[in-house]
């Protein structure tokens, strides 16, 4: 790699890496686009410099000026990254079950932090949405608003996408990942199905999230519920979960996601995150239903840096009755 203008250029371009021994025999393969190399060590930093680059474009943020989300934290980083380079201010609306790593770091690349309740309905003036919202109304800051934004799924149309049809040699059938946003999936799915409408695209939802439900069903009956594996399921439908781009929803819970992340670090010596590990086991679990042997990526959003006060330390994974 040659030398880089600024870090901005080291985002993207993540390595796909085959995964050998947290995965049980089977006549599958699997491997993970592991997006922890990305310099905010998340996928969001994708979505935080393409946003960020298209609204200077439009003329929505002027140089000086003022950004503001809501987030579950890995965007907040993204952007905070991305202002830091850029010369602007960030302001971070974060609901107060995020790790305290997530927040801590936040604040160390000099963005303000807003904590809010979590588990509060999406319209709830108190919930992180309502707060981001607010404050861009009141101080005339650009809410990067990454729930309906459709730039998040062109980032993702544009790098993600082609580096695993590109990585992958065009041999995918299946892409597996969750949904927070929706980003994600939705601007993969685009590229990948372009390329091969036959590829699958498959979902995993954390017990407590609507969206499992909401795809299969077309509305909630089960009311928003508590987890602990942070960055994907929802309490809302975000416009950039387009359901059309998805094949199949999977469940997990978080005893198997926390354990397996564990397992993940231990087997392949992969510092990955929980909603990493959540994939996987989701993963595991499509790829039981399917018979044909099929080559099966994984997105592994971030790193398990932002969790090692929950998922590495014991007392609290005792204390969720985890182990
Ligand atoms: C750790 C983690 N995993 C997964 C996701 C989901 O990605 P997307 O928002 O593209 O659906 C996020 C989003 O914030 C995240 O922070």
């Amino acid at each position: 790699m040659k030398v880089l203008n600024n870090i901005l250029e080291a985002v993207g371009h993540t390595p796909i890496v085959k995964l050998n021994k947290c995965v049980p025999n089977s006549p599958h393969n699997f491997y993970a686009k592991v997006e922890m190399f990305n310099p905010g060590s998340s996928v969001k930093d994708r979505v935080a410099l393409k946003i960020i680059e298209l609204a200077e474009k439009r003329g929505d943020l002027k140089p000086g000026g003022t950004i503001v989300e809501a987030t579950s934290g890995n965007t907040g980083i993204g952007l905070a990254l991305v202002a830091a380079v850029k010369g602007y201010k960030c302001v971070i609306a974060i609901p107060d079950k995020m790790s305290s790593e997530k927040i801590n770091t936040l604040k160390a690349y000099g963005a303000e932090v807003i904590i809010t309740p979590a588990g509060v309905e999406a319209d709830d003036p108190r919930s992180h949405y309502s707060v981001a919202k607010e404050y861009s109304k009141k101080h005339g800051a650009f809410l990067a608003n990454q729930f309906n934004n459709p730039d998040n799924i062109q980032a993702h149309y544009e790098t993600t996408g082609p580096e695993l049809w590109e990585q992958m040699d065009g041999k995918l059938d299946v892409f597996v990942g969750g949904a927070g946003t929706g980003g994600t999936l939705s601007g993969v799915s685009k590229y990948l199905k372009e390329k091969n409408p036959n590829i699958q695209i498959v979902c995993v939802d954390p017990v407590g999230s609507i969206l499992y439900e909401t795809f299969y069903h077309g509305k909630h009956f089960t009311p928003p519920g508590k987890y602990e594996v942070e960055g994907i399921g929802e309490d809302m439908l975000p416009e950039n979960v387009q359901f059309n781009r998805i094949d199949h929803f999977v469940q997990i819970e978080d005893k198997e996601t926390f354990l397996k992340c564990r397992e993940i670090l231990k087997t392949e010596g992969l510092f990955i995150g929980p909603s990493s590990a959540a994939s996987l086991v989701g993963a595991l679990k499509y790829a039981k239903t399917v018979t044909e042997p099929k080559n099966i990526v994984v997105l592994f959003p971030d790193s398990s840096s932002k969790y090692l006060s929950k998922v590495h330390n014991d007392e609290w994974m005792k204390s969720k009755g985890f182990i």
